[in-house]
């Protein structure tokens, strides 16, 4: 297990509960996917077709967790509380597309909270841990993706004072489905 980065008690209307913030491991993969899986099935539920949903499972992210974990340049935080296991994760890196330096500007990849644990101030944790990293490193900028059907992720992002800058894509991971995103920016 890693050195906690950071720890944080929450105060929520269900109580206060403690968090320690700290880069994952080969250790974290299972939970890692599970929070993955949950926050997309129920987040998305409605906004991306039932079959690609239903088709997530824990298995394969823990595969693709392992590839990120071992491969990639990125760099993962999560929050974990001790009874409860991991709880949220942020991933990111530098920028990956070509339409803006690289060595400036880092990228959110992935930012999920588990939904029992929405609103409870974790996802702000996480962000503003990625911040203080992209900082470090000397980027200038920070960005990352939302789609344009997640409302609750952009008025987040919005909160924490990141501004649409303009860019948009579409993702086709989906097979016959269009994955419409902006990009949401803050200068660092
Ligand atoms: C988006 C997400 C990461 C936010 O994490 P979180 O821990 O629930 O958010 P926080 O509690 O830290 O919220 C901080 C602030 O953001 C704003 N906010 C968060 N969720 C919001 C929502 N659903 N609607 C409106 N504002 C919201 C609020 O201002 C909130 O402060 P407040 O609770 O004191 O009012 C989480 O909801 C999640 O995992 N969603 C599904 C996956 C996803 O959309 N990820 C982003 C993909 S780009």
């Amino acid at each position: 297990m890693t050195l906690p980065i950071s720890q944080g008690t929450f105060n929520t209307h269900m109580g206060s509960f403690s968090s320690v913030f700290r880069e994952a491991t080969l250790d974290d993969v299972a939970g890692l996917a599970e929070v993955q899986v949950s926050s997309w099935k129920t987040a998305y539920q409605g906004k991306i077709p039932p079959s690609y949903l239903g088709g997530m499972t824990v298995v394969q992210e823990a595969k693709e967790w392992i590839r990120i974990l071992q491969n990639s340049t990125t760099k993962t935080i999560l929050a974990q509380q001790t009874d409860k296991g991991v709880v949220g994760f942020v991933n990111f890196g530098n920028y990956r597309d070509d339409d803006l330096p690289k060595d400036e500007v880092a990228e959110i990849r992935a930012l999920y909270v588990h939904p029992e644990h929405w609103r409870k101030g974790i996802g702000k944790k996480l962000t503003e841990l990625a911040i203080q990293d992209c900082k470090k490193s000397g980027y200038k900028q920070l960005v990352l993706w939302v789609l344009d059907s997640n409302e609750s992720a952009q008025l987040f992002y919005q909160s924490l004072g990141f501004q649409l800058d303009g860019g948009v894509k579409t993702d086709g991971r989906i097979p016959d489905f269009e994955l419409r995103e902006s990009r949401f920016s803050k200068r660092l």
